[in-house]
């Protein structure tokens, strides 16, 4: 049997090296840690406060954080104990997890006292901790401390813990002024990654949950954890409230950037008709387009917000461009798209090349006079005309053309089937039909029609195959169609 292993004293704390990790952080993110152990407690309200301290009020600041909890600290050591199991570890709606929050604010304060449920704990100057058990409340728990902040960092600590949002049930004021409950915009259900214990400790899972979504009122928009500010989205309109566990860093303030991007993508599936043409290039929104969540739906949406309904990818064929340009085609550079937008606009939106969209018109091309026409040419026109005729019932009209700088080698549109001689190699010289120009003629007969230039569309397919069908019983039942003769 493997012997158990007890590694209860392999570790102690240093509580000044901890305070130099915490001095530079912004004062706002230490006070949330309070707010975030309140909420994750049955509490009805938590009341904050942010005040000078009265013996040097520039340079202190007396700070209390007052819950009405039925439980308080289970465990008052708990206070004092890094690390240590919490029963939250196991609670998806429990922001709690590192046992290390309060810790972090403690760290930097001259004094504290937490009186609670099982006792209270003064931690004072002389760097020791008086416990007194008796000294307790019947429920409840308020936490004060004196802080070397002054003026402008409790200005900030007002500002960012009115950007809360309090749950439904549990009220949050600071000195006195209640922070409002917000009714989100939107509430999506959705997947997200989180963190929950198993036997052997925390670990990483997906789990279904709610986002609320609310219209940001200030500069930018945010994702919170139930409630507390994470991570700021300096261009984004809107407050991303997720209802579990986020997997952040132990300081709370990163999120790694694919779990962003899903959450992002959930978001932009909801709100994507809302966007403007100002807002829609958005960084957020760029993420979010990125990430497989996003909707073919929404990625067409965010297209046309964009660009408009008509868009191009440009292509190095200027003439492309030009004519794309003069049917109203926005033109964008591949360049300007990062590769996964690429890949999602081009591939599942379906943003086409200049150059494909308008390929080069041979049938615009000067046409090779009649009376210049092989012999070979000759017969090949009669076939197509004919058999053109036939399959498509309708007259086909045929033109030789002469055109090394133009890229195909026929083309079909509008009755007119164009065939570039300069690349239909050795055809002038033919004597008799080949398979080639019949799969010629199939392929450019299948151009007719309503999507005509798609031709990787299913439809395209289906057409193909239905031509070459009637090709081969045109061929049974009237060779003569095919007959070489000019
Ligand atoms: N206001 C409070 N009421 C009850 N218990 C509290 C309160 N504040 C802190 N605690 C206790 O302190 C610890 C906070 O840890 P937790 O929130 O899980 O860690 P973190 O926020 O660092 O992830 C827990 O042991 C919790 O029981
Ligand atoms: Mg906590």
């Amino acid at each position: 049997m493997i012997p158990k292993v007890s590694r209860t004293h392999w570790f102690t704390v240093d509580a000044e090296g901890f305070r130099q990790l915490q001095v530079g952080r912004e004062p706002w993110k230490l006070v949330k840690e309070l707010v975030a152990n309140a909420w994750d407690e049955p509490i009805t309200r938590c009341e904050l406060s942010v005040e000078p301290h009265r013996d040097d009020p520039d340079n202190l600041t007396y700070l209390a954080c007052k819950d009405d909890s039925r439980l308080g600290f289970a465990d008052l050591q708990s206070a004092r104990t890094f690390f240590r199991r919490t029963s939250k570890r196991r609670n998806p709606a429990a922001r709690g997890r590192f046992n290390l929050g309060e810790k972090e604010i403690l760290s930097v304060a001259r004094w504290a006292r937490i009186v609670t449920t099982s006792g209270t704990l003064v931690f004072d100057g002389d760097g020791h901790v008086k416990s007194d058990p008796e000294s307790k409340t019947d429920r409840g728990t308020t936490i004060e401390l004196v802080i070397p902040w002054g003026e402008a960092e409790r200005q900030e600590i007002v500002t960012k813990l009115r950007s809360f949002l309090p749950p439904r049930l549990k009220a949050l004021s600071v000195n006195g002024e209640p922070v409002p409950h917000r009714k989100p915009g939107h509430e999506i259900k959705c997947s997200l990654e989180t963190v929950l214990e198993d036997e052997s400790g925390l670990r990483p899972t997906t789990r279904r949950t709610r986002v609320h979504v609310h219209k940001a009122t200030g500069a930018g928009g945010c994702v919170y954890e139930l409630g507390v500010p994470v991570v700021e989205l300096a261009d984004c309109p809107y407050l991303i409230d997720v209802q579990q566990k986020v997997p952040v860093s132990p300081n709370r303030d990163t999120l790694r950037p694919a779990y962003l991007k899903d959450l992002l993508a959930e978001v932009l599936n909801h709100v994507a008709e809302d966007l403007t043409e100002e807002n829609v290039s958005a960084t957020w929104v760029r993420a979010a387009s990125e990430d497989e969540r996003a909707s073919n739906e929404t990625l067409k949406t965010v297209q046309r917000k964009r660009w408009g309904d008509k868009v191009a990818l440009w292509s190095s064929d200027p003439h492309a461009n030009e004519r794309a340009v003069a049917r109203g085609y926005a033109l964008v550079h591949a360049r300007t798209l990062s590769p996964e937008e690429r890949r999602r606009f081009v591939k599942d939106v379906g943003i086409r090349h200049a150059s494909s969209l308008f390929p080069e018109q041979l049938r615009e091309a000067k046409p090779i006079p009649q009376d210049k026409w092989t012999a070979s040419m000759r017969a090949i026109a009669g076939i197509f005309r004919r058999v053109g005729g036939k399959l498509l019932a309708q007259s086909v009209e045929i033109r030789w053309i002469h055109e090394f700088k133009m890229a195909h080698s026929a083309s079909y549109g509008n009755g007119t089937l164009a065939l570039n001689k300069a690349h239909l190699a050795g055809w002038h010289r033919d004597s008799r039909l080949r398979a080639e120009h019949l799969k010629v003629l199939v392929h450019e007969l299948a151009h007719e029609g309503p999507i005509g230039e798609l031709e990787h569309a299913p439809e395209f397919r289906r057409r193909l195959e239905r031509l070459a069908g009637e090709l081969a019983m045109l061929a049974l039942e009237e060779p003569a169609m095919f007959s070489w003769s000019d």
